[in-house]
């Protein structure tokens, strides 16, 4: 897997949807899972703006090869939120983007500021902390990307098949890219390796955790991976990323959805009580309705 900054640059673009079969959406049904998973994705690639915030005040951006990468990045995830609400307005869900965005961001208050700061103060006072932050960077990718690839086999909706077939294409690319960063930094370097593992295994979260509760990301997590091939797919992820230097035999997604499902069965109404309520569609920030 190789990656080459220059030809990104030169590639870079927004996900091109033309061809799909956008009058199509509504001809197919998608569950209330696939409705959930939908939401949630969404509001994370319109989330990133924000998740780059905390990239930028941290000494990797001192390199130039980092900030091309995430200039071009950032504006290729803008496109993925963008469709994905499409596809949703057009299937009858009636919501405006900016508005949800909003409200989303209005729910985090001051844990997205502490969250900059300490994110600020480990990169200046740790040098390997980069290492740690391409690693999360390499795992969020992986991760979206076979949630992309979950949600097509759940839902077997062609056009949403076709939506996320092009926007997996992007997040291949980004994930080479903090992979084969993180492996750079990683590799020969037995401290770095010692922190970001240490770091993995106490800090990490799976992708939206954070911007989404606990019982979101296990709604999440239990709708799209409870299944053989669910668990098997989070056992591959966990592998590719155990090829890092110094994180063999590291286990974090399968370690989630093995919690997540722990929750579940100690409180059976627990995440799928979500899919079922729709609240997750409707509901507003809690800034506002002081929840
Ligand atoms: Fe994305
Ligand atoms: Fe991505």
């Amino acid at each position: 897997m190789s990656f080459s900054i220059e030809r990104y640059k030169e590639e870079s673009k927004k996900v091109d949807v033309t061809g799909v079969a956008w009058s199509d959406v509504t001809t197919y049904p998608l569950s209330k899972g696939d409705l959930f998973c939908l939401h949630y994705m969404m509001d994370i690639e319109n989330h990133v703006p924000l998740y780059l915030s905390h990239l930028l005040v941290t000494r990797a951006c001192m390199d130039p090869i980092l900030t091309a990468f995430l200039a071009c990045w950032n504006y290729e995830e803008l496109w993925h939120g963008e469709n994905l609400g499409r596809l949703l307005n057009l299937y009858g869900i009636e919501f405006d983007t900016q508005e949800r965005i909003a409200n989303v961001r209005a729910n985090l208050g001051f844990q997205n500021s502490f969250s900059i700061l300490s994110t600020m103060t480990g990169s200046w006072l740790l040098k390997d902390f980069s290492a740690v932050y391409l690693t999360i960077g390499a795992i969020n990718e992986l991760s979206t990307l076979t949630g992309y690839g979950a949600l097509i086999r759940k839902s077997g909706h062609p056009v949403l098949k076709d939506l996320l077939g092009r926007i997996i294409k992007d997040e291949r690319r980004h994930f080479a890219f903090y992979f084969n960063s993180a492996k750079e930094w990683l590799a020969g370097n037995e401290r770095a390796q010692k922190i970001d593992r240490w770091m993995l295994n106490r800090v990490w979260v799976p992708v939206g955790q954070g911007v989404k509760k606990q019982e979101e990301v296990d709604a999440l997590a239990v709708y799209l991976f409870d299944d053989e091939q669910g668990e098997e797919e989070l056992l591959d992820l966990d592998a590719r990323i155990g090829k890092l230097p110094g994180l063999s035999g590291i286990k974090l997604m399968s370690k989630a959805l093995y919690a997540a499902r722990e929750r579940v069965r100690r409180n059976p109404g627990w995440a799928w009580r979500l899919i079922e309520s729709e609240e997750w569609a409707v509901r507003p920030p809690e800034a506002v309705t002081g929840r």
